[in-house]
């Protein structure tokens, strides 16, 4: 059986061999180039076909040899290796290695990547002062997102983003620089002054110092909390073609340098709708209240009247494994911490909608922000910092992938195409011609374009 499909265009009869391409397992990922469609034309002034697909729902924009989720079975892995093997043995730094270098890093490579990464925790005291100049009450992520784009203008040599070496100084410095970004714009939002990295401690360790320690000369974290928050940065750190990695690489692909690319993905995570869903799960949560209260919620969930939030998933049809890991370990944190009544709230929540037709029939299960805030919060962390806390570790992931579509010699500068459906050519009209005809004229345009049906398309 020959690799290929074969179109018949009915307005013309003509007919067309498109090959088709394999990932790796190719009952999985097979697709045609979209380039192929071009040649299908029904006349010769005719641009050529293209497909119409708003939001990416059935594109692949790139070969990524990274990650891998199988979506409808609930599976992820790193570089091939499963994220369950990865959160109970590996640590966040080795996980970000593996993501950027495609293999497990021997122990010389591995304490030589965290003395460099160690090594970079300090921000230009300008920074620090540049920091200074938000509002009191500033959102933490904006913070972030203004401030990684600012260390652009301290590493102008970053913009040699073809340099192999200048790449990895910039992956360095910004694994290295976001938690002490994160911890700075904790800190100047409630009014402490900034602790600065300790190179003593872990990545996650020193984090909870930069963020927690207040006048103890030695800040000493809780093994057991320092840990769930590597486990928590291990399963944050890649998940392929998201929203935010999909504005990493579309800006990248510019050769934009990475400071900004890194913050445009950081932009693009702030959205409620990726992750800013762990703070909109505990606001939810906060809301409902009580036990006693989650049919209520559900119903109107299921009136469309709001979402149920850390649930569903563009890719998961299945219970997101990330959430399976998440919902253990807040048991667990809470036996540290103190139990929540958010927590059994949750627990509630979920066991209710997926007995529920409505969310069963959708294939909707809770994600990785379901759990991820309740165990946030446990720690001490405020609610503005849950989409920070979730933009440190999926660094090492945007870092990855950008340096893959860099060196992919099929990449090129992203450019999408339209389907127009605005006005056809007009003359233009002098303002002193305008009026009120000109007003119903636009008035007609808006409908005709509004009633512009999917098919006509
Ligand atoms: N609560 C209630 N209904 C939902 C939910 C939800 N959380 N999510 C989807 N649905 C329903 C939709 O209303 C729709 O129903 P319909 O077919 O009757 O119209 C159906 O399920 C399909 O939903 P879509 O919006 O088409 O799914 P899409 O793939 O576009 O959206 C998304 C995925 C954005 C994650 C969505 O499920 C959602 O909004 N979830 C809540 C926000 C959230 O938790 N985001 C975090 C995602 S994980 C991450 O970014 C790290």
């Amino acid at each position: 059986m020959p690799d290929t499909l074969t179109i018949i265009d009915n307005r013309t009869g003509k007919r067309y061999e498109i090959p088709i391409l394999y990932g790796t397992y190719p009952r999985h990922d097979a697709a045609i180039r979209g380039t192929d469609l071009r040649p299908i034309r029904a006349s010769d002034e005719d641009f050529g076909l293209l497909s119409y697909d708003p939001a990416f729902l059935n594109t692949a924009a790139c070969k990524s040899a990274i990650t891998f989720i199988d979506g409808d079975r609930g599976i992820l892995r790193y570089r091939g290796y499963p994220i369950e093997q990865l959160a109970e043995h590996s640590t966040y730094l080795e996980t970000a290695y593996l993501l950027l270098h495609g293999e497990l890093p021997t122990a010389a490579e591995l304490e030589e990547w965290t003395r460099e990464i160690t090594h970079h925790t300090l921000i230009h005291e300008s920074i620090k002062k540049f920091m200074d100049g938000f509002h009191y009450d500033a959102h933490p992520m904006g913070m972030l997102v203004s401030t990684v784009a600012a260390l652009s203008t301290f590493y102008p040599e970053a913009r040699n983003v073809n340099d192999p070496e200048t790449r990895r100084r910039q992956i360095v410095r910004l694994i290295a620089k976001m938690p002490t970004i994160a911890a700075f714009a904790y800190r100047h939002r409630v009014g402490l002054p900034y602790a600065y990295p300790d190179n003593e401690l872990s990545f996650t360790g020193n984090f909870l110092n930069m963020m927690f320690r207040m006048t103890e000369p030695k800040y000493r974290p809780d093994p057991v909390l320092e840990r769930a928050l590597d486990v928590l940065f291990i399963l944050h750190a890649d998940h392929e073609q998201n929203c935010s990695t999909n504005a990493m690489r579309n800006v990248g692909s510019s050769l934009a340098d990475p400071y900004v690319c890194v913050a445009a993905a950081a932009a693009a995570l702030y959205g409620p709708l990726h992750g800013g869903a762990n703070e909109q799960v505990l606001r939810m949560l906060q809301e409902i209240g009580s036990k006693s209260r989650v049919p209520e919620y559900i119903a109107r969930a299921k009136r469309g009247e709001f979402r149920l939030m850390g649930f569903g998933h563009r890719v998961y049809k299945n219970y997101d494994p990330r959430a399976r890991i998440l919902k253990e370990m807040a048991i667990r944190v809470l036996d540290i911490t103190g139990r929540s009544p958010l927590l059994d709230l949750a627990m509630e929540l979920e066991r209710i909608a997926l007995e529920d037709e409505y969310f069963v029939s959708r294939r909707l299960y809770p994600n990785v922000d379901f759990y991820s805030g309740i165990i946030y919060q446990a720690m001490g962390f405020p609610i503005e910092m849950f989409p920070v806390l979730f933009a440190i570790p999926r660094t090492a992931g945007w870092l990855a992938q950008w340096q893959e579509m860099l060196t992919d010699p099929e990449q090129r500068i992203a450019r999408p195409r339209q389907i127009y459906v605005g006005p056809d050519a007009r003359d233009y009209v002098p303002l002193d011609k305008r009026g009120g005809r000109a007003a119903a004229t636009r008035g007609d345009d808006v409908g005709r374009v509004a009633s512009v049906s999917d098919t006509t398309l």
